[in-house]
């Protein structure tokens, strides 16, 4: 796929017309990075901002004893590092890339050029930050309210709904994930996710495979 492609692909852009994404495409650099890379760290100052065009991005803060909380995993189409772009502050966490990934850079004085000719980009902006508000509440009040198996089911019930697969015995989740993520997602341990899953196994609510997990009906 041409970045050009990408680029009227991409949410962001996809109001405008191709010579206007031709001048967007002219500010913008590909980067390729190899999986488990980590890309920032959460306080550093930043100037550029990342849209995936093909990949996985985790978002984390990481503790002083380095204990990690996942925020977001970001996938093709995504956009971050736009924060500290726009408020000029430091990074507010850690981008660490999970398999190889395709990414396109604008450069801060760029992008913003581009949202004051383009104001409805800023209205979009403006969209992502709401979700991401909007999840990040989710798994606040869910870290605070539910157990860990209503937060397991409530995640797979997601991904179904995002990624689902039917198949005969009910919707697989392919193995896009590993448990450490899963766990990363709904702020619990490897090991309590995984007992988990077997436990939802046990009741027949799922069954694992080497694919990925099918949701019962
Ligand atoms: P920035 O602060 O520049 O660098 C870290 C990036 O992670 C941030 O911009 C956002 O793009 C992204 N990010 C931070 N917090 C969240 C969150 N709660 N959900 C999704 N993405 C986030």
């Amino acid at each position: 796929m041409t970045t050009l492609d990408f680029l009227s692909e991409t949410s962001l852009f996809s109001n405008l017309s191709q010579e206007q994404l031709k001048k967007i495409e002219m500010i913008t650099s590909t980067k390729e990075v190899p999986a488990d890379k980590m890309l920032f760290f959460e306080n550093e100052p930043g100037d550029v901002v990342y849209l995936i065009v093909s990949g996985r991005v985790k978002i984390s803060k990481i503790s002083a004893s380095g204990r990690e909380k996942t925020l977001a995993i970001l996938e093709d189409g995504d956009i971050f590092g736009e924060i500290s772009l726009l408020d000029g502050g430091l990074r507010s966490a850690t981008a660490q890339v999970l398999k190889n990934t395709k990414l396109l850079i604008i450069h801060r004085q760029d992008f913003l050029k581009v949202i004051h000719k383009y104001p409805e980009i800023g209205s979009k902006i403006i969209a992502v930050l709401s979700q991401r508000l909007r999840d990040t509440n989710r798994q606040l009040s869910n870290a605070h309210f539910k157990t860990v198996t209503e937060r397991t089911k409530d995640l797979l019930l997601k991904l179904v709904d995002e990624e689902g697969k039917e198949v005969t015995e009910g919707i697989m989740i392919e193995k896009s994930l590993t448990h450490e993520e899963l766990a990363g997602l709904i702020g619990t341990s490897r090991e309590s996710m995984t007992r988990t899953l077997n436990k939802l196994q046990k009741q027949g609510w799922l069954r694992t495979t080497n694919k990925g997990i099918i949701i019962f009906d």
